[in-house]
């Protein structure tokens, strides 16, 4: 939701803030814009719709230079996307701001600064802090940080903003609630963005912020103060991942190489799970937390949710422990009774998801023995406000629609089940085969992926379609979503999931010769079940595509394809299968020429409500 890139340095740095840019897009991408001081102290901006690609077109064909500069990638809140409406917002030809969130009274600020004779050139609420700022440095001779801490006192709501001003042409101020931000740490330079991700190319030292801090940095100079406006210490991180990990290299797309980098992830994040040393994966206050927990809870969005909702299945079957999952936008506004010792498990890839935050900030003090965080991100807000946490080990996931956060998510989730089964009468066997099943996962995935040019092939029977019924029974159901999901955020065809035993209870009436329907077939005890459904389809002329297992029984007929996914044990199924609908999606997306990394309206990170 929005990407906020700054710098400060005895350097131009036009093109540390595009790299930044390049890097954040994946926030959002409807517009971007650039405000750099010149070396004579004077604003120079370039603002474009559309994607970082255009404002870098206009750069070359006008560039600008300067050593204090800020720039924004937007996702479109307030007001249309438009090259009036991208940040960053000006006020009086001097200051100049970026912001990711929302400013939720920004129409009585508006009307007050409306009244202080200031006129608004957007629809934006941002440009509300740019003429605010511009009130407390003009009006009443503030200094910048001084007119940023009068500023954020008088803004509610979500925000990470960052601003710069022709009268302190070194200094860039920036401030953060509800909204991550990070500074990066140079030799004689400083570096503020939503993510780190976007300042590996220049540090590796960063620090995090924390709620409604203010910053102040200029090259050799950093202020940070909390909320109650102390100047405070935050600790420095050295971080270790290379900064070229989130680069394509080979690939066409982040999702077509995070797609084939599951087997790695998940290798990674099991390797940890078995690794007492590693920071935080079944740490001792985890185990100790499993010892007395009688329910667990699970709050996500998305596909986390999905994760979740795999993982119900796992605790209630296996590990015999009663678990609710609940989409965390519904779940924060419930009035809600829980359990007595039941745990709190939020799952989210970003860790910054603003209803998964909210949800976890609303709990009731008593309600939950803990809060228990699986995400990828450490230093993540939802990780540093959790009593617990795990993290998966998918590495940096830049493609919009998850794929090896999601898998490595249902690893994570799946050794959970293992680690609460063991205490709950789990038969020693069973929890052997698990852990087996578990260590093969890598080499299993490496096997879906060889399906990599029967599944384009499938495709083409998806390219042209408008709607899609993605079908599946027991653990599948959430499989199915998982697939259905996929396919609709990047091919834009629509796609729904039905539990298949659901069919006939209304879906059935939509299917006929152009519908497509992906059925997932596992050689599980709802496998005869399953092929009745399937029968009901066939008898409708609906187009049927089966990913099965070998011994399912199941064959390629006139109206039935049937993939074989390789052999494996029952309880990785869900995983495995998922990576054969994720390829499935690519490859529609592929097919339609679709952004498959940026789909249209979406963001990765939503940090906002
Ligand atoms: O970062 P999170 O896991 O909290 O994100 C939750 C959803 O926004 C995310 O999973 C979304 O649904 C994906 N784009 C789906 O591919």
């Amino acid at each position: 939701m929005c990407g906020i890139v700054a710098a400060t340095a005895s350097r131009e740095v036009a093109e540390i803030l595009m790299e930044g840019l390049r890097r954040l897009e994946y926030r959002g991408y409807d517009s971007a814009g650039l405000a750099l001081i010149s070396n004579k102290a004077a604003l120079q901006m370039r603002r474009r719709k559309g994607k970082v690609k255009e404002l870098e077109m206009a750069l070359s064909h006008q560039p600008l230079t300067g050593f204090n500069g800020i720039a924004h990638t937007r996702w479109a809140t307030h007001g249309e996307p438009s090259e009036l409406n991208a940040h960053p917002h000006t006020s009086g030809g001097r200051v100049a701001v970026v912001h990711n969130g929302i400013i939720e009274n920004h129409e009585s600020l508006r009307n007050e600064l409306k009244e202080k004779n200031y006129k608004f050139s957007s629809d934006t609420d941002t440009e509300v802090i740019a003429h605010l700022l511009h009130y407390y440095l003009e009006k009443h001779g503030k200094s910048l940080s001084e007119a940023l801490r009068a500023s954020v006192l008088q803004l509610e709501g979500a925000f990470a903003l960052s601003a710069i001003d022709i009268a302190h042409p070194n200094q860039i101020v920036a401030s953060r609630r509800d909204s991550p931000l990070v500074i990066g740490v140079g030799i004689g330079e400083y570096f503020i963005a939503s993510d780190q991700l976007a300042l590996r190319q220049v540090t590796d030292r960063f620090i995090y912020l924390e709620e409604n801090d203010t910053v102040l940095v200029a090259p050799d100079f950093l202020e940070v103060r909390n909320a109650q406006e102390v100047v405070v210490e935050r600790k420095i991180t050295q971080i270790t991942s290379s900064p070229e990990e989130n680069m394509l290299g080979s690939y066409s797309h982040f999702m077509q190489k995070e797609i084939f980098e599951q087997p790695k992830a998940l290798h990674a994040t099991l390797a940890a799970t078995n690794d007492s040393e590693s920071a935080g994966l079944f740490s001792p206050e985890i185990e100790k937390t499993f010892d007395i927990i009688k329910a667990v809870q699970i709050v996500a969005c998305g596909t986390s949710y999905h994760a979740g909702l795999v993982a119900r299945y796992w605790f209630e079957e296996l590990a015999g422990i009663p678990c609710q999952v609940e989409i965390a936008s519904e779940f924060r506004y419930r009035q809600r009774v829980t359990q007595p010792a039941t745990l709190l498990i939020t799952v989210s890839q970003s860790g910054e998801t603003a209803d998964t935050l909210a949800a976890l900030r609303g709990i009731g003090s008593a309600e939950f023995v803990a809060s228990l965080a699986i995400s990828n991100v450490d230093n993540s807000t939802l990780v540093r406000e959790s009593d617990l946490v795990f993290l998966t080990k998918a590495g940096a996931e830049v493609g919009v629609a998850s794929t090896k956060a999601f898998t490595t998510q249902l690893a994570s989730l799946l050794a959970i089940t293992l680690a609460l089964g063991r205490r709950n009468g789990m038969h020693e066997d069973q929890e052997q085969e698990i852990s087996s099943a578990l260590d093969s996962l890598p080499d299993t995935i490496s096997g879906v992926l060889k399906m990599d040019s029967q599944i384009r092939d499938l495709s083409a029977k998806f390219t042209r379609r408008k709607n899609a019924l993605f079908l599946g029974r027991g653990v599948y159901y959430p499989v199915a979503m998982e697939g259905a999901l996929k396919l609709k955020e990047i091919s834009y065809i629509h796609a729904e999931a039905y539990a298949a035993g659901e069919l006939k209870h209304g879906p059935l009436a939509l299917v006929d010769e152009d519908m497509p329907i992906v059925a997932i077939a596992p050689a599980d005890q709802l496998l005869e079940k399953l092929r009745s459904n399937l029968e009901e389809v066939r008898a409708r002329g609906g187009q049927l595509c089966v990913f099965a297992d070998p011994d399912s029984g199941l064959e390629s007929s006139a109206d039935l394809l049937v993939l074989m996914m390789p052999d494996c044990a029952d309880y990785i199924k869900p995983i495995v299968y998922t990576v054969a609908l994720q390829l499935l999606a690519y490859y529609v997306a592929l097919n339609k020429g679709t952004d498959v990394d940026k789909p249209r309206n979406l963001a990765k990170s939503v940090t906002v409500e």
